[in-house]
């Protein structure tokens, strides 16, 4: 290979010859001279042509993004740049050819000003960008990572299908129909879920693949409808081999990637822990700020709007903003409120310290009440105590999320920081009021805890399951479950999730049966690899990390993907578009 990156050089190669190849990122005419800031992949590095250069008039031609071949001598330069990695030399130059000219181009690449939709239309401009291209560079980092561990721990890398049978992840599913059998359709695999434990059926004892995961659902900020996994499996294990291998992933990871270290073992909390501390089964531990539950003390107030709450079998709940009574006007105040709405609380009261409590609940505390709530809140002067009443899950969510929005707007953690952490001991099911019934709350291969098998079918509510989740910094990193590895407890879960023996058997007769042959104990786990990368490129925007996203109404702009389609391919598929 005969390129050497820009960056490859420093003042250790001066006065020798070279040959680079790039992108002209700025010209300037200084009196005669031109610089030009040549960009490759690696960075840049300035060419200088002097007027009494054979090449100057090609020079002089030279615009913004032209593709160059140059030729030239490395010099120390005289005004060192230190900003540049490449900023105490320079090339000047005796050869360069246009390799291809460019339009000007619709944004400056070296600026951060273009809008996000002119970016993404013009992705293959935005990905010359420091910003994109390091975060990919990140991603490559960690996917390197990740085999190099997989294989020296003796895993094997197996592809599986994507043209497949639907893999429920509670999400829809993208359809590809099949023209050669008219009216069937593959689904795109929403995980390898059931292949992976097919291959551990198979014998394959520890598998690991980098897979493309596909779920048609609404967009998020760190959701896309294509995502891509590190997914891992193993035979014979238990939910400490897998946690304990993940952890250690984990850790080689920040290492490598980020020189970060991560301490292990990594800490463990209890679903129900993190949804009453925090509202949230992906809490942000960077900062504090926990939930109290203050529904006995402030229920002895006579006030009836808690009163009625209470009575009703609802929760009173508080968080303690620390030393924050002075930035919160009444607007503040207001703006916070409509913020608990968009989670369905009724309202917000506040109440702020100073020597004696005020706000909008100030009147109803007796001095009875006073004292309990600084005592169990562990109350300062200046602090602002913000509380919501409601539904337990209402109350909860809502002050999860105004938990994360004050830390955020008060500036309480910097996106260099982490705080990884297990949650564990998930309920098998939750509720779901769109389906009227209980669904997984992982996926229904996840095996119930051994002393809830029996609650399977007669105590949903309280059936927990050996399923954890890897979280960092208030985002799932990562899930995974023990299987259940028997067909009849697999029938039973289906029963659970209210499958008739025909649905059953319609979406997924062909992996029942497969239990029947000698499936052995197993479990595993899959990690988001876009949002690992967003975390440690330090994102919050998961487009950021994707080479060619999709919008929020999934579509590509660059692509116009979705698109319409010939009559011809819709005739050869038999499909008739109403
Ligand atoms: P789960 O559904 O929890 O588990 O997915 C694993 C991880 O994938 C990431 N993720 C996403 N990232 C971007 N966009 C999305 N739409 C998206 N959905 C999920 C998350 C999540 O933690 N088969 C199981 C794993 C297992 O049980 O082994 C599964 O897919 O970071």
């Amino acid at each position: 290979m005969k390129k050497n990156n820009n960056c490859d050089f420093s003042i250790k190669n001066n006065e020798e010859d070279v040959e680079l190849y790039g992108w002209a990122s700025k010209v300037r005419n200084l009196g005669g001279i031109i610089f030009i800031d040549l960009r490759d992949r690696s960075g840049i590095i300035q060419l200088v042509v002097n007027p009494d250069s054979s090449c100057y008039n090609i020079a002089e031609n030279i615009r913004n993004e032209y593709v160059l071949k140059v030729n030239g001598i490395i010099k120390e330069r005289i005004n060192k740049n230190p900003n540049l990695k490449t900023g105490d030399i320079e090339v000047i130059v005796d050869y360069i050819e246009i390799l291809n000219e460019a339009e000007t181009p619709v944004f400056e690449i070296d600026k951060d000003d273009a809008l996000e939709d002119t970016r993404l239309k013009y992705r293959y401009l935005d990905l010359r960008r420091n910003n994109i291209k390091n975060n990919l560079i990140t991603k490559s980092k960690i996917m390197m990572c990740a085999r190099d561990f997989f294989y020296k721990n003796d895993f094997i890398e197996v592809e599986t299908p994507v043209l497949s049978k639907s893999t429920p992840e509670g999400a829809r599913d993208y359809l590809v129909p099949s023209r050669i059998s008219k009216g069937k359709f593959y689904a795109l695999p929403q995980s390898p879920q059931i292949y992976k434990q097919l291959l551990m059926i198979g014998g394959m004892e520890k598998y690991f693949q980098i897979a493309k995961c596909f779920r048609d659902e609404d967009l998020r900020a760190d959701r896309q409808p294509e995502f891509t996994q590190i997914d891992m499996e193993m035979s014979f294990v238990n939910e400490e081999d897998i946690m304990n291998i993940t952890e250690k992933l984990f850790k080689k990871i920040f290492k490598t990637v980020k020189n970060v270290n991560i301490k292990l073992p990594l800490m463990r909390m209890k679903y129900d822990d993190a949804i009453e501390y925090y509202g949230s089964d992906k809490p942000d531990l960077r900062y504090d700020m926990k939930i109290n539950d203050v529904t006995v003390i402030l229920n002895e107030a006579e006030f009836s709007i808690f009163n009625n709450i209470v009575s009703n079998g609802g929760i009173i709940n508080a968080i303690v903003v620390k030393n924050a009574a002075d930035k919160y006007s009444r607007k503040d105040l207001d703006i916070l409120t409509d913020f608990v709405k968009k989670y369905k609380a009724n309202g917000l009261f506040f109440l702020k310290y100073n020597d004696e409590f005020s706000g909008s609940i100030a009147k109803i505390l007796t001095d009875s009440i006073s004292k309990k709530l600084l005592k169990s809140l562990k109350i300062n002067n200046n602090d602002l105590i913000l509380i919501t009443a409601g539904e337990r899950i209402i109350v909860k969510q809502a002050l999860g999320a105004l938990r994360c929005k004050l830390a955020k707007d008060l500036n309480l953690y910097k996106n260099n920081e982490y705080k990884l952490l297990w949650i564990v001991d998930f309920p098998a099911f939750e509720w779901s009021e769109e389906e009227n019934r209980f669904v997984s709350c992982h996926h229904p291969f996840t095996a119930p805890k051994d002393e809830d098998i029996d609650k399977l079918l007669t105590d949903k509510a309280h059936c927990y399951s050996k399923a954890y989740d890897i979280v960092c910094n208030g985002y799932e990193a990562g899930g995974g479950s023990i299987r259940i590895h028997k067909a009849d407890i697999q029938e039973k879960m289906f029963e659970a999730l209210e499958l008739t023996k025909d649905e059953i058997n319609e979406k997924f007769g062909f992996f029942v049966n497969a239990f029947k042959y000698g499936t052995p104990p197993h479990g595993g786990l899959a990690i988001g690899l876009d949002r690992l990368t967003m975390l440690l490129c330090e994102t919050d925007n998961i487009k950021d990390v994707i080479a060619f996203p999709k919008t929020s109404s999934a579509s590509c702009l660059m692509s116009d993907a979705p698109s319409i389609v010939d009559d011809t391919q819709l005739k050869d598929l038999d499909i008739i578009l109403k």
